[in-house]
């Protein structure tokens, strides 16, 4: 069977000693006991090795924002799955909005990004989402047909097997706009569907779909209560222990 997920991204924000103390918060207020669903935790990469000291022994996974879609060599700033994978980071957040928008991350160079972390076994989250006036102009099935064709599909279904599909209309990312429980479910169907087209049944429903965008302590359950959806990508609640541990707890 799938597994829930929630996943806290914390993007760039949080001094070291800020990250430490709210890492160290969320591992104390969690009881593995009660979990139904793996925590993951996305800090900064200069955070990564003293995060996984707290996934080695706590109930914590880690994962890392990005990677290079380069295997090695002269590619100055960027940190490889390979560098990753030998720090034991067991997760990459591929193709979020931000990397799409604000450095222009195409389809092509994130599935490069996917085969990356696939070859150094990892798994990536992948996300997908459509901008608002996609949805006004009711073309959001076709832009998350795409951009989940295009950076997936060509993995073979063992392969496909190791990804984490993050659904995260980009209007309701860090806008406070969440989308409707029903709106959430008929995309994750939408997107379960596609999966089983291109693979199989059995594929489709072992692919855990998480949704993201402004998803709070208050609207987790909600949202996570619906058949399709199986967690959450966790953006500005995730920076907030009590916050964090109330959304894990609603999944
Ligand atoms: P948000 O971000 O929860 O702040 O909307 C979600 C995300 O970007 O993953």
């Amino acid at each position: 069977m799938r597994k829930n997920i929630v996943a806290g991204n914390w993007k760039m924000n949080q001094n070291f000693a800020e990250a430490e103390d709210l890492i160290a918060e969320i591992a104390d207020k969690l009881d593995k006991k009660k979990l139904n669903c793996e925590v993951i935790i996305c800090p900064p990469s200069l955070y990564l090795e003293m995060a996984s000291d707290y996934g080695d022994e706590s109930i914590l996974s880690i994962a890392a924002q990005n990677v290079s879609s380069f295997n090695n060599g002269a590619y100055t700033g960027e940190i490889s799955a390979s560098m990753l994978n030998a720090m034991e980071i067991e997760y990459c957040i591929v193709g979020h909005s931000e990397r799409r928008k604000y450095f222009g991350e195409k389809d092509e160079i994130l599935a490069e990004k996917v085969d990356r972390l696939l070859d150094n076994n990892m798994k990536p989250i992948f996300c997908i989402g459509e901008q608002l006036t996609d949805r006004e102009n009711t073309n959001h099935f076709e832009v998350v047909k795409n951009q989940l064709s295009k950076g997936l599909f060509h993995l073979n279904n063992n392969e496909f097997l190791n990804v984490v599909v993050a659904y995260e209309p980009v209007w309701a990312i860090g806008t406070g706009m969440v989308a409707t429980p029903q709106q959430a479910q008929e995309m994750h169907s939408f997107i379960r569907g596609l999966i089983a087209e291109k693979y199989d049944t059995q594929t489709a429903n072992e692919t855990t779909i998480l949704y993201g965008g402004s998803c709070n302590a208050k609207n987790a359950s909600i949202l996570f209560a619906n058949k399709d959806v199986d967690g959450g990508l966790i953006g500005g609640a995730s920076l907030n222990a009590d916050d964090f541990v109330k959304i894990v707890t609603a999944s």
